[in-house]
């Protein structure tokens, strides 16, 4: 099954899902994300799903930001265009924030357009068992500006072996069994598990991000390592 068909069959219950098996921690961790993304004029949201990171970043930076959301998913897009229009008659301000239909392997962009590139929870998603994982990395950075930074949220390795043994035994039977029974989409919540499982510990996504070519690289690891902030400076 495509990532493109599996991501069509969970979008109705996506968001619930996600503070279901996060415990509601992961608009948390979105927001540890789009802090630092807001110093830039050009915000790009990458794989934006339904759009909460890029709303996020709206909310902090300046109202002169201009954010934009990527997605190759139409149902995600249609639901990040409605939260955008609740969000705007909730806090009573227009979002600068637009969506575009798009995928990240044909990013729809000039060299050099975007000060800060975000992306929560898709970065899995690239690179695990990708082929396309490297060209994907190189995309971002012809994108990001000189200096720009590439931040990135995205599950992580507990340090601590029990703390990861459990966190694994989490992924692979909670999730996958909890996610099956809402989404009706086993499979999606298995992959989930399964990617997270072997999703590489924050030194070696360093290390790829400077095999890449941006000239610094870091990793910050939250709530115990189960998640890791990560950023890139082109
Ligand atoms: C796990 S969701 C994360 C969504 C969102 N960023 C969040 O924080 O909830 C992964 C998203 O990445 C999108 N996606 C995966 N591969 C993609 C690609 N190659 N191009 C564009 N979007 C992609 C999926 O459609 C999905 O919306």
């Amino acid at each position: 099954m495509s990532l493109r068909s599996m991501f069509a069959g969970v979008v109705k219950t996506y968001d619930f899902l996600n503070r279901i098996i996060t415990f509601g921690l992961d608009n948390m961790w979105r927001k540890s994300c789009a802090k630092e993304c807001t110093s830039g004029n050009v915000v790009l949201d990458l794989c934006c799903g339904t759009g909460d990171l890029a709303l996020y970043i709206a909310e902090y930076a300046t109202p002169e930001t201009q954010v934009v959301g990527l997605d190759f998913n139409k149902g995600m897009l249609w639901k990040a265009l409605n939260k955008r229009a609740m969000a705007g008659r909730k806090h009573g301000k227009i979002y600068n924030v637009s969506f575009i239909l798009a995928d990240a392997a044909h990013l729809p962009f000039k060299e050099g357009c975007f000060d800060r590139i975000g992306i929560s929870f898709s970065f899995l998603n690239l690179i695990y068992k990708n082929p396309l994982a490297k060209a994907y990395l190189k995309a971002v950075l012809r994108i990001l500006d000189t200096r720009g930074k590439f931040v990135c949220v995205e599950t992580s390795q507990p340090g601590f072996r029990p703390l990861r043994i459990l966190y694994h035994l989490y992924l692979r039977k909670v999730v996958s069994f909890i996610g099956g029974l809402v989404s009706g989409r086993k499979d999606a919540y298995r992959y989930l598990g399964r990617s997270a499982i072997n999703f590489p510990p924050g030194e070696k996504i360093v290390e790829m991000l400077l095999s890449t070519g941006f000239r610094k690289a870091l990793f910050q690891p939250m709530t115990f390592g189960a998640v890791g902030l990560y950023e890139g400076i082109k």
